[in-house]
């Protein structure tokens, strides 16, 4: 039986509409999933919407809508664009979703059942923009001297009736598994943040809330509904059918492989779902990554600035595969980074363009104008030839090692040596000029860069998907031919065969009105 890969982004709040960082997150689960799927896998990918809480109380009340009329409308807009970037996921789930409130219930009893819930009263901070609960040693002076959340979110005293969740007595299980796990949280750096902050002690946590209504009923207590985070963290079990443990889809796919979060989702993820997890007696995910925040040329991304950037409008003006591939690429995955139009159109004329674009098309192109676009057929092979077929076949390797640790930009680092290795190999051993007194000799080489070009191309495909479908087009390499299990079957490009036509696959980027790049 095939291996399975549970893959998961987080559940996105319907308050907004979608803008980069949302894309961003969804962007490299795809990329994972589709890799996976490459290799053989098979993987389940999940994404949805968090329609519960006050924050979106509140947005729909804003819009002068009933909140459920409203969630119909904004969750449809991520829906929307997982089309636009031709996300594959496999199922799409929203927390107001029957299945969904059937397994916060159980899970809720899961837990209440361990002996981890009690009713208490909260008394304290609460911010509706994070969803969270904050101590007064957790607050940073703002304007006008009033305090604010550390994200900078306003902050409001709550006090009702609540339920809690014993967090406090699992520190040393949750420390214990930090320990025995170093990979369930990464980055590493994110890793030692959570590792001290439950080493730091933790707090019972709130987890019901009475002053609004919007959210899933606590069983059994009237007037109750679950804490957003509870509610939503549960999405990753309801997609594989909990409460029902035993069956085939639950069985095969928890713990998920990995929980891709921003690094400001982290705690919840970390430390509160291992947690309730744990007491509900199932295990952890095997991985949360934490990956960082975009700023936009410089600056925080925010309503108020204006500079929220719309993925739809740079999908419109760059076209899908250069965005997933300047996201990819541009920071290391983990880290924060920025989002400019000057380093966007460097990557899609530089990377793009003049690296990878024009080695295939060069070298399809001399296919075309000396073999008649038959693809010839290689005699012997020297050792610059040999290089850098090997070069090539070892890629697969390297890139998946990179994947597996959620290592994107290194996959694509990689990926582009080869890329510089083949540029050179073309322009030492110089085809156009070798061919009137050698054509033998040029066959040969134009084949070793179809070979490499081929490797290259099967290999961004989860990365660049409609660019690498094109480039194996031309290659000739029919879609059923194109698992990575494939990589390695030599003699797959069949000499012999006539290649179609080559269009260049990474046009340039002009800018349409000066300034514009
Ligand atoms: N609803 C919660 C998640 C619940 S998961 C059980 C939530 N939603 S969110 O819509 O606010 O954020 C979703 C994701 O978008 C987070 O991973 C967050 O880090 C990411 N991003 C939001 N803005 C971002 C940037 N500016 N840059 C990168 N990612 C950003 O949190």
């Amino acid at each position: 039986m095939a291996e399975r890969f549970y893959i998961t982004t987080p559940i996105y709040y319907v308050n907004d509409v979608p803008h980069i960082g949302h894309a961003y997150t969804t962007l490299a689960c795809d990329v994972m999933a589709r890799f996976m799927r490459l290799e053989g896998r098979e993987v389940m990918f999940l994404t949805g919407t968090d329609e519960h809480g006050q924050k979106v109380e509140k947005a729909a009340a804003a819009a002068g809508d009933k909140p459920q009329v409203f969630v119909d409308r904004v969750s449809q807009n991520f829906r929307t664009l997982a089309a636009r970037m031709k996300y594959t996921n496999d199922d799409f789930i929203r927390t107001t979703e029957p299945r969904h409130i059937k397994a916060s219930q159980a899970l809720w009893k899961a837990i209440a059942a361990s002996g981890n819930i009690y009713l208490g009263s909260y008394e304290g901070w609460y911010s509706v923009r994070d969803e969270a609960f904050f101590a007064e040693d957790e607050l940073v002076p703002g304007p006008g001297g009033k305090k604010r959340a550390p994200t900078g979110a306003d902050v409001e005293w709550v006090k009702e009736p609540s339920y809690f969740f014993k967090l406090s007595a699992w520190q040393d299980r949750l420390l214990a598994f930090y320990e025995q796990n170093p990979g369930a949280v990464q980055p590493d750096s994110r890793r030692n943040e959570v590792v001290s902050f439950v080493a730091g002690g933790l707090r019972d946590l709130s987890i019901s809330r009475t002053s609004f209504k919007w959210g899933i009923p606590v069983p059994d207590a009237p007037g109750h509904i679950m804490y957003v985070w509870l509610d939503a963290l549960t999405n990753y079990l309801t997609a594989i059918g909990y409460p029902d443990t035993g069956s085939a889809m639950f069985q095969r796919y928890w713990p998920a492989d990995v929980h891709v979060v921003g690094k400001d989702i982290l705690r919840f993820h970390a430390v509160y779902w291992p947690a309730f997890l744990m007491a509900a007696g199932l295990e952890p995910p095997r991985r949360v990554f934490a990956h960082g925040w975009w700023t936009v040329e410089g600056e925080k991304m925010s309503k108020s600035l204006g500079n929220v950037v719309d993925p739809h409008a740079m999908v419109d003006r760059y076209g899908l595969d250069p965005v997933r591939y300047f996201l990819l690429r541009e920071v290391p995955f983990g880290n924060d980074g920025d989002f400019s139009q000057a380093a966007m159109v460097h990557r899609i004329n530089g990377d793009l363009a003049n690296d990878l674009g024009n080695l295939a098309q060069r070298s399809l192109s001399m296919i075309q104008s000396y073999f008649a676009g038959v693809l010839p057929k290689p005699a012997h092979f020297s050792d610059s030839d040999r290089l850098l077929i090997e070069q090539a076949g070892m890629l697969h390797q390297s890139v998946a090692a990179a994947v597996e640790r959620q290592a994107l930009h290194d996959a694509l680092a990689e990926v582009w040596k080869v890329v510089g290795d083949a540029n050179r190999y073309v322009d030492s051993e110089k085809p156009w000029s070798v061919r009137k007194t050698d054509p033998v000799r040029a066959g040969t080489v134009l084949y070793v860069l179809a070979e490499t070009v081929r490797n290259i191309a099967m290999l961004l495909q989860a990365f660049l998907p409609d660019s690498a479908a094109r480039m194996l087009e031309q290659l000739g390499v029919p879609a059923a031919q194109r698992s990575l299990a494939q990589l390695g079957v030599r003699g797959q490009l069949v000499s012999g065969v006539q290649l179609p036509k080559p269009e260049p696959v990474f046009p340039r980027y002009v800018a349409e009105e000066k300034g514009a790049a």
